[in-house]
């Protein structure tokens, strides 16, 4: 059905070509991927290392000193800015590298940029896991992040790309699931390599060697996009390539589809910079919601939990061995609920998931405030069937965000841009990514420290205004063709219409 349309069940048109879902794609899938397993394997790590005696003490005496004295306040034991420091710096590496990296995936392509991502991982991996003072284990996670915000921006741009347009959506969540997989191995070298002494946290930090290394021979071998190739005037390369991933020479629909998206968002950036189309009120919807979306994608304190885990499980009282034990099982919990997500997200709708998941973490988050309020007080630790409670109900909230807030925060800034601004807006969903994650890494340790219990409350009065925003502002986009969403979606919702012009109007209404 070369340039036909198929119906899917959901009852949308879904275009679709000739050609079959060939290994190489799923190959190049794979292998590009092993990104949000890096991504993943980061973010997991630091919580086991900071909560690992021997790396305290090297780096961080005062903390090691303060979390052996018996009196000290449970809810302060890890409040140190250098100690927030080392998992923070990261991500603000990563949120300056995201635009950088933006410019670096239209001029050499995704493939280099992968490419790139996997040189500073594995730089970044030897300064870390050789790091003899401070400075040194800093610049190392400075180098992962500026990994972190070449390879965020490339892998789900090159996912999608590569994708046949009917699996799409399946391949995209496949860069979460590698980062939900990267989190739970880092919680699992972290519980065994918590047990060696004393180089432990330099084998954990180290361990990133394995998906950097990965990434970096992968990215040898997988092609660049078709797209990206007619983008910088290698039309042939591009055909020929898109022949090889759909596994057959009958191509012309797509590549013809590709050329003319190409030759259009080439003619509207000359007119018009993307980064200044982006400032139009057109443009206002899915930037406000791709920026909205990963806003509220942290603030559901999602990484308080994923850095932090273990530290906050010793705070509530439960040994090093057991803290670490529980991140792995929250981690696990995290892996399988995005396969609940994807194979839920094009049935149930956006919509729903997001909205039922916020229903259960706010009663997670509120259970898990009140047994703190009542049980962790500053100088008491609570029995052991509390702190077990608490870790049962962390699961809880952990499931829903991973079938909701995890994926969708990055699925639905992808699908809802049209072409002429869908890289640049992208990136400017992934640096609003970091820059929250960022701020909650390097707060919340300080946070716990001064609002007690509070802070599960203060989480809570975030998901209520994420739930209302998601029921006043966020259309479904189930099923909804990628180039449709302005006639489909954007004009046709109570709100967002007022940022465009009416039929008999001839200038944009400037009110939304
Ligand atoms: C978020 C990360 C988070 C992870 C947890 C991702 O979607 O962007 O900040 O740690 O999900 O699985």
């Amino acid at each position: 059905m070369a340039g036909g349309f198929a119906v899917s069940k959901s009852g949308a048109d879904i275009r679709e070509f000739k050609g079959k879902i060939t290994w190489y794609v799923w190959i190049c899938g794979i292998i590009a991927a092993t990104s949000g397993l890096m991504f993943g394997y980061d973010i997991g790590i630091s919580g086991g290392v900071t909560a690992m005696d021997d790396f305290l003490l090297l780096f961080f005496p005062s903390v090691y000193a303060r979390k052996h004295r018996a009196k000290e306040n449970n809810y302060c034991k890890f409040d140190d800015q250098r100690l927030q420091l080392f998992t923070s710096s990261l991500y603000l590496a990563a949120l300056v590298a995201s635009f950088a990296a933006s410019r670096a995936c239209t001029r050499f392509g995704r493939k280099r940029t992968m490419q790139a991502a996997s040189v500073f991982f594995l730089g970044g991996t030897a300064l870390c896991a050789f790091a003899t003072n401070l400075a040194m284990l800093i610049v190392g996670r400075v180098c992962l992040g500026v990994g972190v915000g070449f390879g965020n921006q490339a892998a789900p741009l090159f996912l999608s790309e590569i994708a046949p347009a009917h699996i799409r959506g399946a391949l995209n969540i496949l860069f979460q699931l590698n980062v939900t997989i990267g989190i739970l191995l880092a919680s699992i070298v972290n519980y065994f390599a918590s047990r060696v002494h004393p180089l432990g946290w330099r084998y954990a930090l180290g361990g990133a060697a394995v998906p950097a290394a990965a990434l970096f021979l992968g990215s040898l071998v997988i092609t660049e996009t078709p797209t990206s190739l007619v983008e910088r005037g290698r039309d042939d390369a591009g055909r020929r390539t898109l022949e090889k991933i759909r596994g057959t020479a009958d191509v012309d629909a797509e590549f013809e589809e590709i050329r003319a998206a190409c030759d259009l968002a080439r003619a509207l950036s000359e007119e018009e910079k993307p980064y200044r189309r982006l400032m139009r009120p057109e443009s206002r919807p899915p930037l406000v919601i791709a920026v909205a979306m990963q806003v509220f994608q942290q603030f559901t304190g999602i990484n308080a939990i994923m850095f932090y885990a273990p530290v906050l499980f010793q705070t509530m009282g439960l040994g090093t061995d057991s803290s670490l034990l529980s991140a792995v099982v929250t981690g696990g919990v995290n892996v399988v609920s995005t396969v609940v997500s994807i194979i839920l997200v094009d049935k149930v709708g956006r919509r729903k998931l997001l909205l039922e998941a916020c229903v259960q973490m706010l009663v997670a988050q509120t259970a898990v405030g009140g047994i703190m309020l009542v049980h962790v007080r500053a100088d008491n630790e609570p029995s052991r069937s509390w702190a077990v409670a608490i870790v049962v109900l962390i699961c809880v909230y952990v499931s829903s965000f991973a079938w909701s807030w995890g994926p969708l925060g990055w699925l639905i800034p992808s699908e809802t841009f049209p072409l002429e601004t869908r890289t640049a807006g992208f990136s400017f969903a992934v640096s609003s990514n970091m820059l929250f994650t960022f701020l909650i890494a390097q707060a919340f340790l300080s946070m716990m420290c001064s609002m007690h219990a509070f802070i599960f409350f203060f989480f809570a009065v975030w998901i209520v205004a994420m739930a209302t925003f998601v029921l006043a502002l966020l259309p479904e986009t189930k099923g909804v063709p990628i180039d449709e969403m302005v006639d489909r979606v954007w004009r046709r919702h109570w709100f967002w219409k007022r940022c465009f012009a009416n039929a008999d109007e001839a200038r944009v209404n400037d009110n939304c």
